[in-house]
């Protein structure tokens, strides 16, 4: 079952104050609670730490102990990093953006590894460092599956050659399964399974057999896909799906 706490004991878990003194921010409505704004008459009202968006102050907050596990549909146009010298959209910006019905996400959480700036789809963010390096990392071999639109039709020789091995700009080789999904007019779409993940390999991959990714999109990560999220949307994290991550790395 999900563990509940009183909210001033909520507030103290996270390390905000007291909860004496939380209470009186909550007088002074200061707390809002999945986007209600608290008064005195809530001082009894229960926080479900796994689904409930505790606010002080505007700013989400957490109990020091909790990790958050996010899955984002990101968007095309949106750097995989929390600042960017060059002031381009971050995907926590998209994170923050405001949304009809959702409450802005306001945690500290990172990406678990990186998709291009122009690459859309399943990316997740959490703040447990461990296991982000682990899922990030080539050692544990975590699949992740592209599709790519590219500017020709993908046959069974370019297959062969993508599973066979490329060597990548970086001086490593990639490698992945893929296949042809359906043709596009004199382009098609390629489905492509990797265990590894080095800078742009897909593109490299493709390009390796003579085709310009055209566009390029994560159709799941581990397993985990973003169903029902348009791009820019996120969700949290099933129980299920985190313990299947920590399964595959632990
Ligand atoms: N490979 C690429 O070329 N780009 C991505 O964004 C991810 C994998």
């Amino acid at each position: 079952m999900s563990k509940q706490s009183r909210i001033n004991k909520y507030i103290a878990l996270c390390g905000v104050c007291s909860r004496r003194a939380a209470e009186k921010m909550i007088a002074q409505g200061r707390v809002s609670l999945n986007g209600r704004v608290l008064s005195d008459e809530d001082l009894s009202t229960m926080v479900t730490h796994d689904s409930d968006v505790v606010e002080v102050n505007g700013n989400r907050i957490t109990p020091e102990d909790e990790k958050l596990y996010i899955l984002l549909n990101k968007p095309r146009l949106c750097v995989t990093t929390v600042n960017d010298p060059q002031h381009r959209t971050t995907v926590i910006d998209v994170l923050r953006r405001r949304r009809k019905g959702v409450t802005p996400f306001k945690a500290r959480v990172y990406p678990v590894g990186r998709l291009d700036f122009d690459t859309e789809g399943a990316l997740l963010l959490t703040n447990d460092g461990e296991l982000a390096h682990r899922l990030a990392h080539p050692r544990y071999e975590v699949e992740k599956v592209y599709q790519a639109l590219i500017d020709g039709v993908f046959s069974e020789a370019d297959s062969a050659r993508i599973a066979e091995g490329v060597k990548l700009e970086d001086g490593h080789i990639g490698r992945a399964k893929a296949r042809l999904i359906s043709k596009d007019g004199a382009g098609s779409v390629v489905e492509l399974s990797l265990r590894e993940g080095h800078k742009h390999e897909v593109k490299q991959l493709l390009a390796s057999c003579g085709y310009q990714t055209l566009s390029l999109w994560r159709v799941n990560f581990a397993n985990i896909t973003c169903e029902g999220l348009k791009p820019g949307e996120w969700r949290n994290l099933t129980e299920i799906e985190i313990k299947s991550l920590r399964k595959l790395v632990f």
